[in-house]
């Protein structure tokens, strides 16, 4: 059984967090894991022509393919990872989840275990209003929404750095400085987990 783990990352961040939750799936019997990064618009690449720490991480994720509709149609689960861009997700990302009406006609989601994680520049950047706002059209997708728990080590906190029950997080900081502490990518790894393990439940 496959779960798909599809992001946008411009710095990185989300992008580690994707590969600790793959790493995560990875653990559980019969899972695998497949990494699908979500399409560049033109008019950011230019941007990012021009920013050599940006170049760098473009340069990293080139072989990663691209999500298609059939990647996530045949997944058996989904993970959704975006930066924060004023409290919700990216526009990268919501391009790809407003590619689906055919999906969503067809039903093909409906009943696929699904969660989300994310990134914000500081501590209260809108980390919790991005997850849930992600989550809203998966729902309309029939998607079952599936957390972190707090269970999972690290979560119960009050330090400066990610993790909440809606999904793996971590701070960045203002340029971008910051890398997830070694307790966001448990997270990451436990949200992973835990979503294989739902999507194995799920089937039988
Ligand atoms: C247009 C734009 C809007 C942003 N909005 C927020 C925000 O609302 N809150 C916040 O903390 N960071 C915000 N950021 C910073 C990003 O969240 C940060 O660069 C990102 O989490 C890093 O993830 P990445 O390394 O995977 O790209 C914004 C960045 C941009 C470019």
């Amino acid at each position: 059984m496959k779960i798909l783990i599809v992001y946008y990352s411009m710095y990185g961040h989300v992008l580690q967090l994707a590969q600790a939750a793959a790493e995560g799936v990875e653990t559980v019997d019969g899972m695998q894991a497949a990494l699908r990064r979500t399409e560049e618009f033109e008019t950011v690449n230019r941007v990012i022509d021009g920013n050599e720490f940006a170049s760098q991480i473009r340069d990293k994720q080139r072989n990663i393919p691209v999500c298609t509709l059939n990647d996530l149609e045949e997944a058996d689960g989904i993970l959704f990872g975006s930066p924060t861009r004023y409290g919700n997700m990216a526009a990268q990302m919501k391009q790809l989840i407003d590619s689906t009406a055919s999906l969503w006609l067809k039903g093909s989601l409906e009943g696929k275990p699904a969660g989300v994680f994310t990134s914000t520049a500081s501590t209260h950047g809108g980390q919790e209003t991005t997850l849930l706002t992600m989550m809203a059209p998966l729902l309309h997708l029939g998607m079952i929404i599936v957390g972190v728990p707090y269970s999972v080590p690290g979560m119960l906190h009050t330090e400066g750095r990610g993790g909440t029950p809606y999904g793996a997080s971590t701070v960045a900081g203002a340029r971008g400085e910051l890398t997830p502490t070694a307790e966001d990518l448990e997270i990451a790894r436990a949200q992973g987990r835990r979503i294989a393990e739902a999507a194995k439940k799920l089937r039988r």
